[in-house]
């Protein structure tokens, strides 16, 4: 029976951890992914990323922790699991002596769909991915950012409702990356799938990612959305210009740890971007009848959050602050 929680999650995980040998390499993750959504795992090289795709598509299996994903149970219904899930890995899983088409009929036989209907399904999809005219030409001379158009679109031969996207785009120059968010966007928009994906591109996880989890040595550092992680990091600001010095010199007055450039007429005021701090830094100004000519904000990037949040010169109680914050 499925429960009302079961049908608006797509992926939920406790406790899953996997080690190898006396290397731990995820230590106790816990998701929570609901239907219809893209979620980013972020993380560095060696993290973790591939073995926790691995786990929750019934490729390995944890050593401890349980998972749902599509509402069945990883370890009791690996079957349903299979038949819910689409993976696209890490490495293109084509058959370089094969055409594109010959590829796509293969996975549909493999899928066993009817023939009818795998002819069907792969015209469609070499439509959809712009690669009709490139369909008889053998896999052996295509282009990175064809293989990994291909690569996915073997995976929608099934119609999967949830699809894993191990680093979708690594190697695509910034055009084919733009394609392929704009083909993961279709696929939320248009078919309402679930999308799990990893990346190491701060922006990538930015542009396409609802929620976004950072894991660092297999450990869950922060989670949440793009702007919340932005907000876990100092280094924003707000930027005041004035219009005279004596403008400039009144606001210097009322914000004591603020940075001055009295060529730009600006005033830096360190903050964290959020909308309180603006408005304290407001009504500052008001009260002191001084009026400022523009006013920036200043958020970090996720370029800030990922070089922090993994940062090796980060101390362990500086990490685990920040994830108290990300709850
Ligand atoms: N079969 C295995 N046997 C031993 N160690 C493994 C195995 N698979 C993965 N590991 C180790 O687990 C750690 C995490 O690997 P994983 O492939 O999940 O990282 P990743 O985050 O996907 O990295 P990348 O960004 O390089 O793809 C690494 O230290 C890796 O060496
Ligand atoms: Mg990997």
């Amino acid at each position: 029976m499925t429960t009302a929680t079961a049908v608006s999650s797509a992926i939920t995980a406790t406790g899953l951890s996997k080690s190898y040998g006396d290397k731990v390499v995820l230590d106790s993750i816990d998701l929570h992914i609901p239907q219809g959504t893209v979620f980013a795992l972020l993380g560095p090289n060696g993290a973790g990323k591939t073995t926790t795709v691995q786990i929750l598509s019934t490729l390995i299996s944890a050593d401890a922790g349980a998972a749902h994903v599509g509402g069945h149970d990883l370890v009791r219904e690996p079957r349903a699991v299979r038949d819910a899930i689409g993976v696209t890995g890490q490495f293109a899983a084509l058959d370089n002596l094969l055409t594109a088409e010959e590829n796509l009929l293969l996975m549909a036989d493999l899928q066993h769909l009817p023939r009818r209907e795998g002819r069907r399904r792969a015209a469609e999809l070499l439509r959809r991915f712009e690669l009709t005219e490139a369909a008889r030409k053998q896999v052996s001379t295509f282009s990175g950012g064809m293989r990994r158009k291909l690569d996915l679109a073997m995976t929608l031969v099934g119609d999967p409702r949830i699809i894993f996207l191990d680093e979708p785009t690594t190697g695509l120059d910034p055009r084919s990356r733009r394609a392929m968010w704009e083909i993961i966007r279709g696929l939320v928009a248009d078919d309402g799938v679930t999308i799990f994906l990893t990346t190491q591109y701060l922006e990538e996880a930015d542009q396409l990612a609802d929620r976004i989890a950072v894991l660092d040595h297999g450990k869950l550092v922060a989670e949440g959305t793009a702007d919340e992680l932005k907000r876990l990091i100092p280094g924003g600001h707000i930027s005041l210009r004035f219009a005279d010095p004596s403008g400039l010199e009144s606001a210097a007055a009322l914000f004591a740890s603020a940075a001055r450039d009295n060529e730009a007429l600006t005033l830096q005021i360190p903050g964290d971007g959020s909308i309180p701090a603006l408005r304290a830094v407001l009504d500052a100004l008001d009260n002191a009848s001084v009026k400022a000519e523009a006013l920036t904000v200043r958020t970090p990037d996720l370029d800030d959050v990922f070089l922090t949040l993994t940062g090796r010169a980060q101390s362990g109680a500086g990490v685990n602050s920040l994830k108290e914050n990300a709850r």
